[in-house]
């Protein structure tokens, strides 16, 4: 249900300078999703009734992606003047004029960030009836965070940014996790007469807590429970260490569902994955995009899927999988490397060093060693021999294999597309299929093979060769 006395804005118009990058800030990935897709689906979970990103560097790829994660959202430029402050105020503009609701403000580099915690912050704020709700946190090490400035009977007098503070405000752990709940006039209100004499020459969203308080309305903090939860990322160490905190959060997530996860600091989950209970995961493991793992199934060690669907029971060892099709009880791997396209079905198999793309191998059917199937189909119960590829490109155009059936080929074949082998038919090794071979047929190419005695003692005197033949006895 949607709440319609509920708005969400979304910070996004920074430039993340620290991050030295051509990519804005809240597009950088964290467990397959960008920085702000992650804020924009917590803050979807509160149901406003109103989401705004409030946008300026890069903005047009930053809309992009909202656009396409949250079609609703408003779209909100911000003006030349800097700063959080601004950043809001043009965002409330947006919202209608009966709007009378609350304002949860978050930042789109803030992505470990809840929807629980979200909540109780809002529900606290509602509780009080205050004007001002912020999420607060104890960080060992504050620097760069807004601190939080509390009077004689430690009540919440202000916040000092970082490079505003006095040493002694420094030296304060309490800091602003840069996420807020405001009712919405009293934010409106205050934010007119907030200027930007300070520091950064920037119009502080901060604050508003400090006028607020002046004027007598009620102001609270919030404090997370763990710190981490509210770190902000500004620079890659940050990502990478927002990233390992989220991966353990979903690691732990699906052991609690039922997944064994043999090392967890070695396996690496997306947002989007869904596993079934009783899937194994081993050291060394990736799983990315929307890959979907059934129960009993084995991954890894040393495998990275990505957008890959995995049947019940299936094992899938030492493989790098996209958008591929693994059917129950198949088996993958060790060594190979399944390309977009590629469907296995129920018991099949997929061996050792073996490429495959675009290809459907039918159930029961088998490529076990060194070989390459590209736009390819097997029917099903087939065994493909070792070393056999499919010469699907003849430089210019891509044509299609089709292998029925049963079908035994031998090692070292090469089916050149496009081309038929026929139900149930044999190919010797070494056979180079060029014509379809009709249902139950052999096929062989190979010159028959000619033995010239003596030709070693003939033509090779006095080598080691010789020498072992003529031991031989021949
Ligand atoms: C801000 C807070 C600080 C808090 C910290 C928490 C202010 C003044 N300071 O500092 O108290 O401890 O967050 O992470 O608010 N943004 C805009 N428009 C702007 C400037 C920033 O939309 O003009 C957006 C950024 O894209 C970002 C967010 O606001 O998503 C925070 O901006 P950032 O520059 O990272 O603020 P901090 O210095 O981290
Ligand atoms: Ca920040």
């Amino acid at each position: 249900m949607t709440d319609q006395n509920l708005a969400v804005v979304v910070l996004a118009a920074g430039q993340g300078t620290r991050m030295k990058s051509s990519r804005p800030k809240v597009l950088h990935s964290l467990a397959g999703r960008s920085l702000i897709g992650h804020v924009l689906a917590t803050a979807g979970q509160l149901a406003p009734s109103h989401v705004i990103a409030v946008v300026r560097h890069e903005r047009d790829t930053v809309v992009a992606t909202i656009a396409e994660l949250m079609p609703s959202a408003i779209i909100v430029d911000q003006d030349e003047i800097p700063g959080t402050g601004r950043a809001v105020e043009v965002a409330i503009a947006a919202l209608p004029e009966d709007f009378d609701g609350d304002v949860v403000v978050v930042s789109g580099d803030v992505p470990l960030l809840d929807a629980e915690t979200l909540g109780a912050l809002l529900a606290q704020h509602r509780t009080a009836a205050a004007a001002a709700t912020l999420l607060s946190a104890i960080m060992e090490d504050a620097t760069g965070y807004g601190r939080l400035v509390r009077g004689a009977s430690g009540e919440l007098d202000r916040i000092v940014e970082q490079s505003d503070a006095t040493p002694e405000e420094l030296a304060i752990t309490e800091i602003n996790s840069g996420t807020y709940v405001f009712r919405v006039s009293p934010l409106r209100q205050q934010l007119a007469l907030v200027g930007a004499s300070n520091a950064q020459g920037e119009k502080y969203l901060t604050d508003v807590i400090g006028l607020l308080r002046a004027s007598g309305a009620e102001v609270s903090a919030m404090p997370v429970a763990e710190g981490w939860m509210v770190s902000g990322v500004n620079d890659r160490v940050q990502l990478a260490e927002a990233g390992r905190r989220m991966n353990q959060l979903i690691v732990q997530r699906w052991q609690r569902e039922g997944v064994t996860i043999q090392d967890p600091t070695t396996t690496w989950i997306d947002a989007d994955v869904t596993l079934a209970p009783d899937v194994e995961i081993l050291p060394g493991t990736q799983l990315k995009g929307a890959t979907l793992v059934q129960t009993g199934a084995t991954i890894g060690p040393d495998t990275t899927l990505v957008d890959t669907e995995v049947g019940p029971g299936a094992t899938v060892k030492r493989t790098d999988a996209t958008l591929a099709v693994i059917g129950e009880n198949a088996s993958v791997g060790p060594f190979a490397y399944l390309r977009p396209g590629t469907y296995l079905g129920a018991d099949g198999k997929i061996g050792t060093f073996v490429e495959t793309k675009n290809s459907r191998i039918g159930a029961g059917s088998k490529v076990p060693h060194l070989s390459y199937i590209g736009d390819t189909t097997v029917g099903e119960q087939s065994n493909i021999g070792a070393g056999t590829i499919t010469a699907n490109y003849d430089g210019v155009n891509k044509s299609s294999t089709v292998v029925g059936s049963h079908v035994r080929s031998g090692s070292h074949n090469v089916f050149v597309a496009p081309v038929t082998i026929g139900d149930g038919a044999y190919t010797g090794a070494g056979t180079v299929v060029r014509k379809d071979v009709p249902a139950g047929a052999l096929a062989i190419t190979a010159a028959s093979q000619r033995n010239m005695p003596g030709w070693v003692a003939a033509n090779r005197p006095g080598t080691a060769a010789a020498k072992a033949a003529e031991e031989a006895g021949e």
